[in-house]
């Protein structure tokens, strides 16, 4: 077992590829603490506890400072301890930037960006206090590296994590906690299937038609499955890659 007994938080764990972090790190020994925004994620942490370890669930807004500190400090009071911390949690928005309001942009920015930092910096000063290392890992996106048309916000906001894991990289690494970057490309989730049908209607075109150019796109062929990028995390929480900082991973086809 490659992560066991370590404590791994990992946000947005309510489904898709946080949810298949989460299993893929409890089958590896962890106990997951997993969050949930619009419920707890009660599911994915009873379901976690199938695999022999501990798990705790939160309702969770990444973009709030006083609730991190909140469920930061029931860990602590639960687990001692914090190893690992997955930023896993994003919101998008398919829109032209001539039609944008800015609380859309903002309500973006917010959620990648900011919440990648606050969580960042609550965990940080844990790990650092504590004294054993750690691992933080950021989802951010392929959007992170291309810019799109209607994604500016999406795109912007995924590049501004890329930037924050080289910084905070560099930052930690006195203290032996590891930032990497993973970038999914398109990867089977609600995400996906919700991004399809808003770019379709922005396009007056199919559905089916966006889904094939999006895959005619991809070298291999075929979206992620949410377990793909689970594997990669997997790797990157683990010891395997202590001698890895700073860098971003694509998970993406070849794309
Ligand atoms: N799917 C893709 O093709 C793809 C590609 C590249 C990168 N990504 C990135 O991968 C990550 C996961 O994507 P996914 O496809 O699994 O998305 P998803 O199915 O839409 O799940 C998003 C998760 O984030 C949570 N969340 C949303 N807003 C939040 C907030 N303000 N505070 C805390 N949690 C919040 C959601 O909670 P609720 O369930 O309670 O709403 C849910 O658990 C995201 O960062 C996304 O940008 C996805």
């Amino acid at each position: 077992m490659r992560l066991k007994d370590k404590v791994a938080i990992i946000t947005g764990a309510s489904r898709g590829i946080g949810k298949a972090i989460a299993f893929a790190f409890a089958r590896e020994g962890a106990n997951v603490v997993v969050t949930g925004f619009r419920s707890p994620a009660d599911d994915a942490a009873k379901a976690i506890k199938d695999f022999g370890v501990e798990s705790l669930s939160f309702q969770l807004d990444v973009r709030d400072s006083k609730m991190i500190d909140k469920m930061i400090s029931q860990v602590l009071k639960e687990f001692k301890k914090i190893n690992i911390l997955v930023n896993n949690a994003g919101a998008f928005i398919v829109a032209r930037v001539i039609e944008m309001t800015e609380s859309e942009w903002d309500y973006v920015m917010d959620v990648n960006a900011k919440g990648v930092f606050l969580c960042s910096k609550a965990v940080a000063k844990v790990m650092i206090s504590q004294n054993m290392g750690g691992k933080i890992i950021n989802i951010s996106s392929t959007a992170g590296l291309v810019g799109h048309k209607y994604y500016s916000a999406y795109c912007s906001s995924k590049r501004a994590i890329l930037a924050f894991t080289e910084c905070l990289a560099e930052e930690l690494a006195p203290y032996r906690i590891n930032v990497n970057a993973i970038c999914p490309g398109d990867v089977e989730t609600d995400m996906l299937t919700e991004e399809i049908r808003k770019v379709a209607e922005l396009r007056s075109v199919p559905e089916e038609q966006v889904r094939e150019e999006k895959l005619r796109s991809i070298p291999l062929h075929k979206f992620a499955k949410p377990e793909d990028i689970a594997s990669l995390a997997v790797f990157l929480a683990s010891d395997e890659s202590n001698h890895i900082t700073g860098e971003t991973i694509k998970v993406a086809g070849g794309k």
